[in-house]
Formats: structure tokens, C-alpha cells, sequence
């Protein structure tokens, strides 16, 4: 047996075997994408979940150097949807049958937000008594916020690390009281003590990042025992200070192979954990949601946000489906997880089995 494929036997890696196998190429890189796929099939069948994206605002209170809907973007036009539009989008995915939904938001914490989205999250609760399940993803928050948020029905929430590294992490966020390692790093561990099923990730392909830190961030989301996991290549965005890096980065190509070592890799060694097929891949490529699904990744979000706001949430540019109608990205989804040999798990919340074979 070649030395590489002693290391694939495994299910823990020393950070020298993950950067071996994040370093992968050709044949190689081939065997570990099959060894994941079926770790993946093995523990959790071919069932691609689902998670009715619902943008509910891009208003933002922070300044990341990557994303195009910081709050210093003047070109953005700012929207928040209406309590109505919210719960149109969530009534529709009930008809869908998407069995979840995920709130996602620029960063808000005053008292307004706070209690609107309590309100939202009972309101999504009372459709079909319960039946649907929610994710919020509306960044740093203080401890009292999120219990709240928890106790009035939300039971998943995704926090990305964005960059496990220090360092990493301060050359894409400003230093300032806004952007603190520290305290995002508390909040992920909040989350996980308050009982949520918790998400976290990292962009791949970053300016400045090498595959020491992406081995870093494997190490990361093991140790921290998440339930779910997101990552996606990184997309320079023109009206953002890191799109002066653009040319010191890997090549699209190069950033969606490198996303799906890694989500290869950590199925390998977190082999029950939700994983999502981002978005973002489907930028760089257009099979690149489908890639994901086949080297690990289990879960989708079908974007449900009203078309005429979605131009306005473009944290990267040309974000895939912008202009489809929410049935047609149904079927298409359908059509598309067949074609590869998965099927979509409809009327079914989708618990990170991680999570749910420990609680
Ligand atoms: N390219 C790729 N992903 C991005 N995100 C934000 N900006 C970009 C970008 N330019 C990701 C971040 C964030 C998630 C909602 O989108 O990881 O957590
Ligand atoms: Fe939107 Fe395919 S998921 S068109």
C-alpha cells in the first residue's frame, strides 16, 4: 500500500497527513473523493437535505474585507423583508415540503432585530404545529439573545469561524471592537453550550491562507465537535478591500478542488456530521454543488428570498440562481441530485446525525 493510502485508511490525521492529503493531485486526489463518498453513503445514505435559504436583511453592523454586503458598501440598496414576505417564504417551503429553513442576515444586535426575529421564529413555529425546522445564521450575538432566540423555536445555528488562524482571521476582518476573534470564537462555544446545532466553516482559498491553516481548520471543527459544517471557495468581490488580493490567490479551478479536499477530508473525520454543498461552489463551477454532494456534502439551500431583493444580498458576485423562481430551483435540485445517484429528503427536518446519535 503507498504511503498515501496508509494515511486514508484513517480517521484521524496528524495536521502533516491532512496537509498530505489537501496537497493531493491526480489519482491521488481521485481516492480520497471515493473513500469519502462512501464514508458518506456508508453513514448516511444517499439523502441530500434541504433548507429554504431565506435572506431576511443585508443590512450589516460589520466590515469583512471579503463580503460584498458590508456595512460600508454604499453601492448595496439596504432591504429588509417585511414580517409577511418572511413568513411567505417559510409557508412556501412548508408547500415544497423543505422541512427546514435557514434565516440568514447581515449582522444586527439591537433590540429591534433581536425581538423581531423572536417574533419570526414562534410565527415559523406555529405553521403546521412545528413541523418546520430552523436554522438562524445571524453572527455574533450575546448569550441571552440566543437563548431566546433557542427557546422560542430555533434549534440550528450556523456561525462560521472564517479562518481558525488568528492572524488569518485579522487580515480579512478589521481589528476593532466589531471584529474579534475572540469573541466569535465565544459565541461558537456559546452556541454549542446553550444546545444548538451548531454550524461553523471557513472560506477556502483565501488571500493568505495556506494549506497549514486549512489543516488547522479541519483540526478546528473536530475539536470544537460541530454538527454541521459549511465551507466554499473563496469569490474576490470588486466592492471589497480584499479584491486587491485577486491575483494572489488560487486559480477558480484550483479553489473549488481545494474545497472539495477539504470537504472530503473532514467526512473522513467527522463522518456524521451535516456538511453543505455551498452555494459558492456552483459559482466557480456550474457542476459545483453536485461535486460537493459527491465527495461528502449533504446538504443544499435552495435559495426562497424574493427575487427582487436577491440582487441586493450579493455577498459574493454572480451568486447562482439569482434569477430562479424557487418551484423551478425544486425541480432542477431534484433532476440534478438524481443524476448523481442521491435523492432529496422532502417533509423531513434533517438533523446532523452527529448531533442527534449523542442527545
Ligand atoms: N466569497 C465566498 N464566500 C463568501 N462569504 C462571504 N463573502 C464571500 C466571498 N466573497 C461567505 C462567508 C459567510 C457566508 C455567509 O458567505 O463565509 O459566512
Ligand atoms: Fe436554482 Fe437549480 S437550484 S435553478
Amino acid at each position: 500500500m503507498s504511503q498515501f493510502d496508509e494515511i486514508l485508511d484513517q480517521h484521524d490525521f496528524t495536521k502533516d497527513e491532512l496537509i498530505t492529503l489537501l496537497a493531493s493531485k491526480g489519482e491521488e486526489m481521485s481516492r480520497l473523493f471515493d473513500k469519502a463518498l462512501k464514508t458518506k453513503l456508508h453513514y448516511l445514505d444517499n439523502c441530500v437535505h434541504l433548507r429554504g435559504l431565506i435572506e431576511y436583511s443585508n443590512k450589516c453592523r460589520k466590515y469583512c474585507l471579503y463580503c460584498g454586503v458590508r456595512g460600508k458598501n454604499t453601492k448595496v440598496e439596504r432591504y429588509t423583508l417585511s414580517d409577511e414576505e418572511v413568513l411567505e417564504c417559510a409557508h412556501l417551503a412548508h408547500k415544497l415540503g423543505y422541512g427546514s429553513v435557514a434565516i440568514q442576515s447581515g449582522e444586527r444586535d439591537d433590540k429591534e432585530f433581536v425581538d423581531k426575529i423572536e417574533y419570526l421564529v414562534r410565527e415559523i413555529k406555529k405553521i403546521d404545529n412545528g413541523s418546520l425546522g430552523i436554522t438562524l445564521s445571524l453572527g455574533e450575538q450575546t448569550e441571552e439573545t440566543y437563548r431566546r432566540w433557542f427557546e422560542a423555536g430555533a434549534h440550528r445555528y450556523l456561525l462560521r469561524i472564517e479562518a481558525s488562524n488568528e492572524d488569518l482571521y485579522y487580515k480579512i476582518h478589521p481589528k476593532d471592537k466589531n471584529h474579534d476573534f475572540h469573541k466569535r470564537l465565544d459565541s461558537i462555544d456559546t452556541l454549542l453550550r446553550l444546545g444548538y446545532q451548531t454550524g461553523t466553516g471557513v472560506m477556502v482559498g483565501l488571500p493568505f491562507q495556506t494549506l497549514d491553516d486549512l489543516a488547522d481548520d479541519l483540526l478546528f471543527f473536530k475539536r470544537k465537535d460541530v454538527a454541521m459544517v459549511g465551507m466554499g471557495p473563496f469569490i474576490p468581490h470588486p466592492d471589497t478591500p480584499l479584491y486587491e488580493f485577486r491575483h494572489q490567490i488560487p486559480s477558480a479551478q484550483e479553489r473549488m478542488n481545494l474545497t472539495l479536499k477539504m470537504i472530503a477530508v473532514l467526512r473522513l473525520m467527522m463522518p456524521e456530521i451535516n456538511m453543505v454543498a455551498a452555494t459558492a461552489n456552483q459559482t466557480v463551477d456550474p457542476l459545483g454543488r453536485e461535486k460537493a454532494i459527491m465527495v461528502g456534502a449533504n446538504v443544499i439551500m435552495p435559495n426562497l428570498t424574493p427575487n427582487e431583493f436577491r440582487e441586493n444580498y450579493l455577498i459574493y458576485p454572480d451568486k447562482a440562481c439569482v434569477k430562479d423562481k424557487p418551484d423551478q430551483c425544486q425541480t432542477c435540485l431534484d433532476i440534478r441530485m438524481e443524476s448523481i445517484g442521491h435523492k432529496v429528503l422532502y417533509n423531513a427536518w434533517g438533523d446532523s446525525k452527529a448531533f442527534t446519535s449523542r442527545h
